[in-house]
C-alpha cells in the first residue's frame, strides 16, 4: 500500500486526462493512481493501458471503469473504492480529480438515465458533467484524506454566461431552470441544435461550480471534514484530436491546425490565455491538487489555469445553491444524512 495516498482521475482516456497521467506518474510521491474510463475496452483505454505500462511507477497505476451516465456504476466504483479504504486494502483519497465530461453533439441532444421518482431520462451534458459528479463526490467523502484530501473540479469558461467567447451560442436562449436542465422538453427546444448543446454544456458547468461552493460551505461546517478544500480548475481551450474529431473536414484542415500553432507559441507569451496545450492545463489541475502553498490552500478556491480567479456571479447565489442542492439529491435517490456530511454537521441546515 502507498502511504502518498489514492489520487483518482476520472475521464483518464481523454486527451487532457491522458495528460494528468502522465504527469502524475512523474510525480515523486507514490500515489496509488486510479484512472477511470466509461468503458475498459475501447480503443482509448487500451491506449491509456500503454501509457501507464511505459512508466515505471506504472505498476501503481491501474484503470477502472466507471460510467458517469449510470447511477449504478456510480454506486458499484464508490462503495468498491470506500470498502477497500475502510479495510485499509487503499490508502484515503488524497486527490480527486473530476475531469470526464461530454459535450458538444452535433446532431443534438442525448438522454441517458432515469430519475428515480418518475423514470424520466436526464439530458447527458446534465447528467455526466454535473449530475454524476454530484453523486460520486457525495459517496466518495466518506473515503477521503480528513487532512489533505482535495477534490478538484475540471470546470470551463462555457460555465459563465456572460464572457464574451460564450454570446456566439445565444446563452440567454437557455434560462436557469434546473428541471429543465435536467428533463428539457425536446418539443420546446431551440431549432440552432449544435449551439443549444453548448447551451447545455455551458450550463452543465455552471451547475458544477454552484454545487463546488455548496459543497465546501456544507464541508467547513462537518466535524472531522472541514478540512477538505474543494478546487475548480479553468483549462482553457484546448483544441486536441479529439475536439477536432468534431469539427467540420473543412475547419480540419485549415482551422485546427492553425489555432493549434498559434496555441505553442501563444503558451510562452500568454500562458493563461484563451488556447492552450493539454500539457499546461495537466500542470494546471495537478497543482490544484497537490499545491500546499497559498494561493492553493483557500477554501473554495478557483483558477483560471493558474491564476486565481471567480466562478460566474450566478453561482454564488444562495438561493440556486440550494434549489440545485436539494433537487439533486432528489435526482440521484439519496438523503444527505446517507452521506458523510450527515452525522457530524454543525452549522446551517
Ligand atoms: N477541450 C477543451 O477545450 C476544454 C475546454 C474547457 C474545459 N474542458 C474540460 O476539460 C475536461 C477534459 O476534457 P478533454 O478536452 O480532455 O475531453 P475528451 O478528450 O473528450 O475527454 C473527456 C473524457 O470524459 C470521459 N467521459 C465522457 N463521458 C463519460 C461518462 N459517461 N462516464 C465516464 N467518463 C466519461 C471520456 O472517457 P471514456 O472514453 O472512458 O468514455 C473521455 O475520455 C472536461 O471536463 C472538459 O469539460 C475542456
Amino acid at each position: 500500500m502507498h502511504m502518498d495516498g489514492t489520487v483518482i482521475v476520472t475521464g483518464a482516456t481523454g486527451a487532457l486526462g491522458q495528460a494528468l497521467l502522465k504527469n502524475a506518474l512523474q510525480r515523486p510521491e507514490t500515489h496509488t493512481l486510479l484512472a477511470t474510463t466509461s468503458y475498459r475496452a475501447s480503443a482509448r483505454a487500451t491506449q491509456l493501458q500503454q501509457i501507464l505500462d511505459s512508466y515505471d511507477k506504472g505498476q501503481h497505476a491501474s484503470i477502472v471503469e466507471v460510467d458517469l451516465a449510470d447511477q449504478d456504476s456510480i454506486h458499484t466504483f464508490a462503495s468498491d473504492i470506500n470498502s477497500k479504504v475502510s479495510a485499509g486494502k487503499l490508502p484515503p483519497i488524497r486527490a480527486l480529480v473530476l475531469n470526464a465530461a461530454f459535450f458538444f453533439e452535433r446532431n443534438g441532444l442525448k438522454f441517458a438515465g432515469r430519475d428515480p421518482r418518475t423514470g424520466d431520462p436526464f439530458e447527458m451534458h446534465f447528467l455526466v458533467n454535473y449530475l454524476g459528479n454530484f453523486l460520486l463526490s457525495l459517496l466518495l467523502l466518506e473515503s477521503m484524506d480528513r487532512k489533505r484530501g482535495r477534490i478538484v473540479y475540471v470546470s470551463s469558461w462555457a460555465h459563465d454566461p456572460s464572457r464574451r467567447e460564450n454570446k456566439r451560442f445565444g446563452p440567454d436562449k437557455l434560462s436557469w431552470n434546473v428541471e429543465d436542465l435536467a428533463h428539457p422538453v425536446t418539443s420546446k427546444l431551440a431549432s440552432d441544435v449544435s449551439a443549444e448543446a453548448m447551451r447545455r454544456y455551458g450550463a452543465s458547468k455552471l451547475a458544477l461550480v454552484t454545487f463546488m461552493h455548496a459543497l465546501q460551505q456544507r464541508l467547513t461546517e462537518t466535524r472531522d471534514l472541514d478540512n477538505i478544500r474543494i478546487v475548480g480548475v479553468d483549462p482553457g481551450a484546448m483544441l486536441h484530436s479529439n475536439i477536432a474529431e468534431k469539427t467540420s473536414t473543412f475547419e480540419r484542415f485549415t482551422m485546427v491546425p492553425l489555432i493549434q500553432l498559434y496555441t505553442r507559441i501563444a503558451q510562452y507569451i500568454n500562458p493563461n490565455g484563451m488556447f492552450r496545450t493539454v500539457e499546461k492545463s495537466a500542470e494546471d489541475v495537478l497543482r490544484a491538487a497537490f499545491e500546499t502553498t497559498d494561493p492553493y490552500l483557500a477554501r473554495d478556491a478557483y483558477f483560471d489555469g493558474n491564476r486565481p480567479a471567480e466562478t460566474a456571479v450566478e453561482s454564488k447565489d444562495l438561493e440556486r445553491q440550494k434549489e440545485l442542492w436539494q433537487l439533486s439529491l432528489l435526482y440521484v435517490g439519496l438523503e444527505e444524512r446517507e452521506t458523510a456530511l450527515g452525522p457530524a454537521r454543525c452549522g446551517t441546515p
